[in-house]
């Protein structure tokens, strides 16, 4: 799937350093060609030795190094790549990115590209959650600097949380989704996806049994067209796709404004299963049981449209908006007077009744509702759902008939 691109590999100073080699090999499986470049504290990890082997080239070590500066200047070795890759990229190194240092081979490299840059994180949580951090992480993201992982889990150091690199697997998944050429290559595609999580006291919530799987699997197909994705997710139980711009919120009301945030957009689909309620007075502290007093009441709230409030904009209304319809009964109808209802120019409507399995299961039965008319699709995986999607939502696109 890389057959024929050039990786340059910065591989930082991190315990998560040893991973690199196996990403090394697992690129080259892809068919790419793989430049190693080792920060010193990179060589305190891994050897170049090591690097270049697997590499099976040489592995670049130092800015000073006046042969290497005669063989290739590092302005070069920066624009010789289709991306620059940067595993484990550590606080340190993402902080001299964020603020355009350049005293070392790697940042000098970072600087001077003018290739897309892709940055697989590993700290330690306390580092990662350090506000300097989350500064210099919205940074790079403003910069248009993509991210695989981190990941959640136990670390090296013994603590747990997020700042564990992303495992070698998903940072190819990463670096396939950005080098993948497409119909939507140079597009803004939004998604929305998972449930949300209405609170009613800061330990209980109202929620729906979305796993998120659909619009995961719909994130990771536009990526695949090329698209630029911006994928806005509830708290699902599936991961959502590498190679995206991921946004998490919890509530209905976090997910309109995530999605604000992220306008303009050439395309949105809204698969998130958004609570239509909310409640009311949500409250602070936990409601406690009094014995043999009455149950709460829990009166409600209706939370805003966020497909209808997108699908009504005036000025920077997506080209094509696409929503979502779980039925359970008189699917086509109910979903066609929907797409009216909604304003929204194509309905994905299914059928969620019990038997069906849907919901939650592996599989979906999807009929597209256009301005032209009903399209009952087969039953077959999310992934082809999102796949033949994705596709449509390209063409849509490219014939400005969206
Ligand atoms: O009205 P209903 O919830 O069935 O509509 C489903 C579609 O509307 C889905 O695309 C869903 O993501 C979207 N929706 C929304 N905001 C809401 C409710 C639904 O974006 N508050």
């Amino acid at each position: 799937m890389l057959a024929g691109k050039r990786i340059l590999l910065i591989i930082g100073g991190g315990i998560a350093a040893f991973k690199a080699l196996e990403l090394i090999r697992r690129l080259r499986e892809q068919g790419a060609t793989v430049t190693p470049v080792l920060t010193r504290a990179g060589e305190e990890f891994v050897t170049p030795l090591s690097a270049a082997a697997l590499a099976g080239q040489k592995a670049w070590r130092d800015l000073f190094d006046l042969t290497d500066e005669a063989e290739m200047g590092h302005i070069e070795l920066s624009r010789a790549a289709d991306l620059v890759v940067v595993a484990p990229a550590t606080a340190d190194l993402m902080a001299k990115m964020a603020h355009g240092l350049a005293n070392d081979l790697a940042s000098t490299l970072l600087l001077a590209t003018d290739k897309r840059v892709l940055v697989a994180p590993a700290m330690n949580v306390r580092m990662w959650e350090h506000p300097a951090t989350r500064r210099n992480v919205e940074t790079l993201r403003g910069d248009g600097v993509l991210f695989a992982g981190p990941d959640e889990g136990e670390m090296a150091c013994g603590e747990y949380g997020p700042g564990r690199m992303a495992e070698p697997e998903a940072i190819v998944e990463a670096v396939v989704a950005a080098l993948r050429d497409g119909p939507l290559r140079g597009r803004h595609v939004l998604v929305t996806s998972g449930p949300t999580h209405e609170p009613i006291d800061p330990v209980r919530y109202i929620a729906n049994r979305s796993s998120g799987a659909q619009g995961a699997a719909l994130g990771r197909a536009l990526a695949a067209l090329g698209a630029d994705v911006t994928f806005v997710t509830g708290p699902a139980s599936v991961p959502p796709p590498e190679g995206v711009r991921v946004v998490r919120v919890e509530t209905a009301r976090e997910m309109l404004e995530a999605v604000r945030q992220a306008l303009p957009a050439d395309a949105a689909v809204f698969a998130a299963a958004v609570a239509d309620w909310r409640v009311a007075a949500g409250s602070g502290s936990k409601i406690k049981k009094e014995t043999g007093g009455a149950p709460p009441e829990i009166a409600l709230a209706e939370n805003p449209d966020i497909l209808a409030t997108v699908a009504a904009m005036k000025t920077g209304r997506p080209a094509l908006v696409v929503g979502f319809a779980a039925e359970t009964d008189e699917v086509i109808a109910n979903a066609a007077a929907k797409r009216l209802r909604k304003g929204c120019d194509w309905i994905v409507a299914n059928d969620v009744s019990p038997g069906t399995g849907i919901m939650g299961g592996r599989e979906n039965a999807v009929t597209l509702i256009t301005a032209e008319g009903a399209e009952e699709w087969p039953r077959m995986s999310k992934e082809q759902v999102a796949g033949r999607l994705a596709a449509r939502i390209a063409e849509a696109l490219a014939g400005g008939g969206a």
